[in-house]
Order: structure tokens, then sequence, then C-alpha cells
């Protein structure tokens, strides 16, 4: 290589050129948000007393499906049937967590985290979906419950991480207007027995995700591909059994309880951080989540979106609305990718899309671009659209390759770039106003990655699936060291 080389001292004056020049020079007020232009800062710490924690869910790592009376749920029967599942697994085992919990609790200590996001498993506490309780399933989240407050970690459950009984998919699943009553019965009977002891939770999982792909799409369970307007009622359907959880939550209560859903927002980002492509990325955010978190946040659906589906748009009540919007004490959102990028337009809607070239650079999920913006823009959309007084990560993390090497440990740093890049921008969206109060890394260890099944890696934590060995990767060492400062690393 030729041309003028720079010695390390002036590579760093530049860096430190570029941010004051960013920082400072750029400083501008944008709707009461400070806009600074400036991907991370001098300053790398969270602010004192932000919560750091980790995320699972049932299926994805508790196993034990046959064990103390647990049902059948949809991933089961989904699971068995053939070509569904990448290397044709299932979640019988998965991480065996049911009986190795208190070791990940351990592991959870060892990282220095604050909480643990983990789903509670609705066939094992109602077998058949009905209304007769299996009190050994509820009596397994106790003890986790009382394990994790013994190590000074709390407990944050998810009362919907995708298995929906078997029997309750018999009787219609998603597209019944009982299953969201039932949830709301299955989330009083849990809030009545651990509310003692836990107080911040979650409702549903990505509405979007488990709507989408397991009733349009049928990628996953239960694999249906239904026509828009059973689609919608569907969609509608999932809405709904948030809002009556909210409700149904906050009367079995024993104290106040803090509630929100855990959704994966559809993030729009400006293609050009102008205003104008930003607010096309606002309006953009609205219309793309009309059917989710928008009509949630502002208890209707968008004029636009009516229109588009026309005749097929959900039937629904203006009781109904009122309930899905049931106001939240948070929103929880799982960050992982850009949705789109959107430029400004004259025309209507405000918005004209960009696709992602193909080139652009995606981690080892084909889905999964590599868009550390998107954990800027998620928090900033929705507090400033909606105004919500606190916003939690729910989950944020990377699939990668994590070979073994020689020695036994696995070096991931592509997932240590992807975690401190993306942990670089929310940090600016903390600075520039938004209320986010803590984070969640998906996911504590390796699990059963639904259609992927095993082939797909997540954890902070290697787990060998033949031994049940946790080995921790580079990047746990990274998470640790962030969460004893504080502070990107
Ligand atoms: C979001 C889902 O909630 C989780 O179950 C899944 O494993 C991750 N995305 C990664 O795909």
């Amino acid at each position: 290589m030729s041309g003028p080389r720079l010695s390390r001292r002036a590579l760093a004056g530049l860096a430190l050129g570029t941010a004051a020049a960013g920082g400072l020079g750029g400083a501008a007020l944008l709707g009461g948000f400070r806009w600074r232009g400036d991907p991370g800062g001098a300053d790398l710490s969270f602010p004192p007393g932000f919560r750091w924690g980790v995320a699972t869910s049932a299926y994805q790592v508790e196993g034990a499906a046959q064990e103390d009376g647990r049902g059948p749920s949809i991933w089961d029967t989904f699971c068995r049937e053939p070509n569904r599942i990448r290397d044709d697994s299932n979640g019988d085992v998965a991480c065996d967590h049911y009986h190795r919990y208190p070791e990940d609790v351990g592991l959870m200590k060892e990282l220095g985290v604050k909480a643990y996001r983990f789903s509670i498993a609705w066939p094992r506490l109602f077998p058949d979906g009905g209304s007769t309780p299996n009190p050994k399933g509820i009596a397994f989240y106790d003890r986790l419950v009382d394990t994790l407050l013994a190590n000074g970690i709390e407990p944050v459950p998810t009362l919907y991480h995708w298995d929906l009984p078997q029997a309750l998919q018999d009787r219609g699943g998603w597209l019944s207007r009982d299953t969201p009553k039932a949830f709301a019965d299955y989330a009083a009977y849990s809030v009545a027995k651990l509310s003692d002891r836990v107080g911040r939770w979650f409702t549903l999982n990505e509405m979007m995700t488990f709507i989408e792909e397991g009733y349009g799409r049928g990628k996953f369970a239960p694999g249906q591909r239904l026509p828009r307007a059973e689609l919608n009622q569907a969609r509608h359907h999932a809405v709904l059994a948030h809002g009556l959880g909210v409700q149904a939550m906050r009367a079995a209560a024993k104290r106040k309880l803090a509630i929100g859903p855990a959704e994966n927002l559809h993030t729009v980002l400006p293609a050009v951080e102008t205003d104008a492509d930003i607010r096309a990325a606002e309006i953009a955010t609205r219309e793309m989540n009309a059917g989710y978190l928008t009509v949630m946040m502002e208890g209707r659906y968008t004029d636009r979106w009516l229109r588009i589906m026309g005749r097929d748009a959900p039937r629904f009540t203006a009781e109904e609305l009122k309930i899905i919007s049931t106001p939240v004490d948070f929103v929880g959102l799982n960050v992982y990718t850009p949705g789109a990028f959107v430029r400004a337009s004259d025309a209507e809607p405000g918005y004209v899309q960009v696709p992602f070239p193909p080139s652009y650079p995606r981690m080892e999920v084909s889905w999964l671009f590599f868009g550390p913006e998107a954990l800027y823009w998620a928090p900033r959309h929705v507090s400033r659209l909606w105004k919500v007084p606190e916003i939690y990560i729910t989950e944020n993390g990377t699939a990668a390759a994590d070979k073994p090497a020689p020695d036994g440990r696995i070096y991931d740093l592509d997932r240590v770039m992807y975690l401190r890049q993306y942990l670089a921008q929310l940090r600016r969206a903390i600075a520039d106003g938004a209320p986010v109060r803590g984070y969640y890394a998906w996911s504590l260890m390796d699990n059963f990655e639904w259609h992927d099944g095993y082939l797909v890696r997540f954890g902070l934590y290697h787990v060998d699936f033949a031994t049940q060995k946790r080995t921790p990767k580079l990047s746990a060492d990274f998470y640790r060291q962030l969460v004893s400062r504080n502070m990107l690393v």
C-alpha cells in the first residue's frame, strides 16, 4: 500500500475532532430532542440505575415438554410435522432449563445482570387450555422466581411467547374471539400466584411475528396461511388479548404492577438523517405498525390502513379499541434490525421506501440486516409518536457462526461488534431524550431458534446440545464488562 501513513496519535486526534464537530457544532433542537449527529459521543456511560438483563423464552429453553403435567402447545405439534423445522428438531429437551435453572441463574450472576426476562409456558399452567390449573406448572415458576430473588436478580416474566396450548388452537386459536378471553384468565391466574414477588410483567411477545409468520406466511406454528380478512381478525385478537390481559392483571394483582407489551416494532429508518426524512420515517413507522403498536397506543387503526384493508378490515367495536389501548406502564421493544428505509415524499403518504441493496450487510441469518441505528430510531420513534412513559429494550442480539476454536473457546468478534455498535446507538437515543430504562440481551444462551431449530445460535453462552455444557463466549465477557461499568467498553 502506498500513500501517506498517519501515526496513531494523529489518528486519535482526527477521531476526536470528528466527535467534537458532530457533538457540539451540530447541536440543535428537534421536537424536544437534542440532535447531535453523534454516533456515541465521548461519554460512553449509561444512566445510573439502568437495568441490564438477559432474556429467554419457555419453549426455546425449558425442555421437559412432557413433565409435571404440561400439555402440548402448537409448537410441539408443528415441530412434528415434516419439513417445518430446518433440522427436524423440537423443544422437547432444548437447554433443559427446567432442571438446570439453578446453574443458569449462576450464569446470570457471572454476567452481573440484575434482571431475567423469561416466559411462562401457558400449557404448563393450563394443560388443556381450560380453566383448571395444573399446580405443578406454577410450582416451577415459583422455584425459578425464588432462586432469582435469592441471587439478587429481578424476575421479569412474559406471559405469551408463542406456545399456545394446542387445545386452544383446536378451538380456533388466534382466529377465535375466545382466545383473548382465555389469555386474560391465564394472565390473571399467573399474577395472583406470583405478584407478591414479581412487580414487572410483559404481556405478549412480538405479536407481529407470531401472527404474520404463524397465520400469514405459515413459517411458524400453527403453519397457516389465512386469507387477508381472517388474518386481520387474528391480528385484532392478539392486540385485544394484550388489552384484556393488562386489565385482568391489574385486577388480580396483590400490589401495583408495571405492565407493558414486548413488541417488535417494524422500525423505519430515515435514508438520510435530515428533518424531512426523519419525519417520513415517523409517518411510515406509524403506518407499518398500524395493526399492532399503533392501535395499542392510539386506540384506533389508521385511516390509511383501514382504507387499504377495505372489506378485509377486522370486525371490531369501539369498546374493544378502548380495551386494546388500555394505558400501559412501559413499552418493551425487541430490536434486531432496520425494518425499512424511507425518504420524504410530497405525495401521499409522505414517504417512499428505499429498498435494501443486495450488498447491504447482514449477520448470520438472512433477515438480520446490520443496522445499529435501528436501536436509536426504535425508541426515539416510539417516544415521540406516543409519548410513552418508559421503554425497555426487551430483546437485542445477533446470530453468529460460533465455531469453537482449538482451545474450546468461542471468539464471537462479530457478535461483540454488533452489540457494541447497537448499544452506542441506544446510548445516543437516551442522550437525546428517549426514556429507555433497561436492556435485555437476547439471549442468555443458545437455544431452540424456531424454524431454524438448533442451527442458529444467539447466546452469550454457547450450549453443547449433546452434553448441555454451557461455555461463555467472548461476547459474555464483553457484556459482563459493560454491565459492571454501566458503560460501553
Ligand atoms: C425474537 C423472538 O422473540 C425470539 O424468540 C427469537 O429467538 C429472536 N427474535 C431471534 O430470532
